[in-house]
């Protein structure tokens, strides 16, 4: 019995790759998110980048609050059953007339899970508009994972700038619109991207990524994950620890510990031993 996505939106999800929108957060409670956001840039004096920008539910407890939050996590099992692991969750904002991009990937490319069991919640804390920069998907192409090569360009959001090294039929691409406080929900195979912020204002989102307990990590030791719900029977992650206030010392320490074995899995091969975006 599915706990919130009907029959037919998970038939969807599956056919296409992707489920849009499910409505997550109130508007206000999306205001309050990004105001929680930034209030933190401001007092750090910049938009949060590099390191922080990843897995930033380990620093903060209303983002831990969010990577737990009901809605989430009974969409989340509807697909992935009910042991979950909350393995990721990195913030995708583009600045108001930014040039910031996302190329056409894959997520799974480069993450090193041992099967494509893994969703992306993206909850927006602003609207995602095409002018804005929404992602785009192209239905039903999530079945194979297929060749990327990496380009580091300067203004690609992606880790090591990598894209798809195959063609990709940008025709067939729907806009994921989405408006604040709601979330899409996409398969690690799907292939998506989204194009710079034409707008006036910022454009937020927040992927959280989530995995049933019984994926691996093979592309390398000591990677961390946080139950979220259910039990852990496999034990293949670290566990790893919500913040008891914000930015709490030892939460800080312990994410930095973390952020450091994951830049060694996400950048192998490349030289690059932290995250640089
Ligand atoms: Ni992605």
């Amino acid at each position: 019995m599915a706990k919130l996505l009907s029959a037919s939106a998970l038939a969807q999800y599956h056919r296409d790759g992707f489920y849009v929108p499910i409505r997550v957060l109130s508007r206000e409670e999306a205001a309050g998110c990004r105001r929680r956001l930034e209030t933190y840039e401001a007092e750090r004096g910049g938009a949060i980048g590099g390191e922080l920008r990843h897995k930033t539910h380990l620093l903060f407890t209303w983002l831990d609050r969010l990577v737990r939050h009901p809605r989430i996590l009974d969409a989340v099992e509807d697909v992935l059953g009910p042991n979950l692991l909350c393995w990721s969750s990195s913030f995708f904002i583009k600045e108001a007339n930014d040039a910031a991009y996302v190329s056409w990937h894959q997520d799974a490319t480069y993450w090193g899970l041992s099967q494509p069991d893994v969703v992306t919640a993206w909850l927006a804390f602003t609207d995602a508009t095409v002018e804005n920069g929404a992602m785009r998907m192209v239905p039903g192409s999530h079945v194979a994972q297929v060749a990327h090569r990496d380009t580091f360009a300067p203004t690609n959001l992606l880790s090591r700038g990598q894209e798809i090294a195959v063609e990709v039929d940008e025709a067939k691409a729907v806009d994921i619109l989405l408006e604040a406080g709601s979330m899409s929900l996409h398969h690690v195979l799907m292939f998506h991207s989204s194009p710079p912020n034409r707008s006036a204002d910022r454009r937020i989102g927040y992927a959280i990524r989530y995995i049933p307990t019984y994926v691996r990590q093979v592309a390398g030791d000591g990677d961390s994950a946080l139950l979220v719900r259910g039990v852990d029977e496999y034990h293949h992650f670290e566990p790893e620890e919500p913040p008891v206030t914000d930015l709490a010392p030892d939460a800080v320490a312990r994410h930095a510990e973390i952020m450091k074995r994951q830049a060694e899995i996400l950048y192998r091969g490349t030289g690059i031993d932290r995250f640089t975006k």
